[in-house]
């Protein structure tokens, strides 16, 4: 590798190639940027799916998309504008950028996670280059303090700004019930109150987590019949899990209750929609996936309809993050590895060498969370 160059891994839409290739090295341009050395690249459903070409846009100057949204780095060079970094920090960067509208009051307010025009951009997905690289610059006001105990969980901050988003989201819409929204409430503002978690992958898992260290009795619905390991995993954090293979979703409400709020992780509309047929009176629904697109699938949509009117209900669909929700994703993940450490741990079931990019994109998913290690 000469000084100017560094690996990484991307696609080429224009040829619809996944390949490693050499990406130059980012230099710092504004004072308030730092540049930071990769430690950690998560691998997600996004990712695999701008490697099947049907999302994911590369820069306007540029052929290829280097991907990686899901990043833990060392700073290793900061501009004379940064004041909250220093060079050994450890840090995660946020995804998505604003649009350039002064008429966009998400973006102009730095909720490009709400952005109102589209024209906002994300790295490793939208029109400006990813993580899955050596080095990345970045302003600082796109990166999150990361504390050095967490070094080795710090790659899942990313996937469980998703959960933290969405719950920050449920107590607003709470608020307009008797639901317990004060924030000190020591038992978590979720105390009495039953989650039902759709999928067992890990913003499925993180999420269980999070619900239950806000209060809430969790259960986990998904696929795979028991005995397995995601199953195993839920059963140890104090969530229970439930497959979908042997318990029907009516069966499964008889057993769960009133369901106050369903967090969906799994990306499929079939079982999604199954489950807010049995969503409980006043209860809320946070969808998260983002299931390709598919031929239209039957629903009931008129029962589905009235019982939304009748039963109070609220729909959510949420996507992205703010700072405030990578804020409150590092301190949970803190709670996380004090209270289940070796659960914690056992969401990453891999770390890779950049060199393995090909089984890691294109090959079959397997494991929770995989990560790309840079060391
Ligand atoms: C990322 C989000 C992003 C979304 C849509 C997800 O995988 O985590 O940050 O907004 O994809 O592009």
């Amino acid at each position: 590798m000469n000084n100017d160059t560094m690996r990484a891994v991307g696609v080429i839409p224009s040829k619809r190639e996944v390949a490693l290739f050499q990406h130059h090295q980012p230099t710092i341009r504004r004072p308030t940027e730092a540049r930071i050395r990769t430690i950690e690249v998560g691998i997600c459903g996004t990712d695999r799916e701008i490697c099947t070409f049907a999302y994911g846009t590369p820069p306007n100057d540029s052929d290829y998309l280097v991907l990686g949204h899901e990043a833990l780095g060392e700073i290793i060079e900061v501009g004379p504008g940064v004041s909250r970094f220093r060079p050994g920090d450890l840090v995660v960067p946020t995804v998505r950028r604003p649009c350039p509208h002064e008429s966009c009051p998400s973006c102009r307010d730095a909720r490009q996670d709400f952005c109102f025009t589209g024209d906002f951009t994300e790295r490793g997905i939208k029109m400006v280059h990813g993580y899955m690289t050596e080095f990345f610059v970045e302003d600082e006001v796109h990166l999150n303090l990361v504390p050095k105990e967490l070094r080795d969980v710090a790659v899942l901050v990313e996937p469980l700004t998703v959960a933290e988003k969405a719950l920050a989201q449920v107590w607003q819409v709470q608020r307009r019930l008797n639901w317990d929204v004060d924030p000190n409430h020591p038992e978590g503002m979720g105390t009495g109150k039953t989650a039902v978690v759709l999928g067992a992958g890990p913003v499925g898992i993180l999420g269980a987590m999070t619900l239950l260290v806000n209060g809430f009795k969790t259960f986990v619905y998904s696929r795979s019949a028991e005995p397995n390991p995601k199953a195993a995993l839920v059963n140890s954090i104090g969530a229970k899990y439930i497959s979908s293979e042997t318990t029907s979703p009516s069966e499964f409400a008889k057993i769960v209750g009133n369901i106050d709020l369903v967090y969906e992780a799994v990306g499929q509309a079939k079982i999604s929609f199954d489950v807010l047929k049995v969503l409980g009176l006043n209860g809320v629904f946070v969808f998260t996936g983002i299931p390709p697109v598919k031929p239209a699938i039957p629903i009931e949509a008129d029962t589905l309809m009235r019982q939304m009117v009748l039963m109070n209900q609220a729909i959510i669909g949420t996507v992205n993050a703010d700072r405030a929700a990578f804020e409150a994703a590092i301190r949970d993940l803190a709670t996380f590895k004090k209270r289940w450490p070796q659960a914690l741990q056992s969401v990453i079931t891999g770390r890779f060498p950049l060199e393995s990019y090909r089984e890691l994109l294109l090959g079959k998913a397997t494991g929770i969370k995989n990560v790309i290690s840079l060391g």
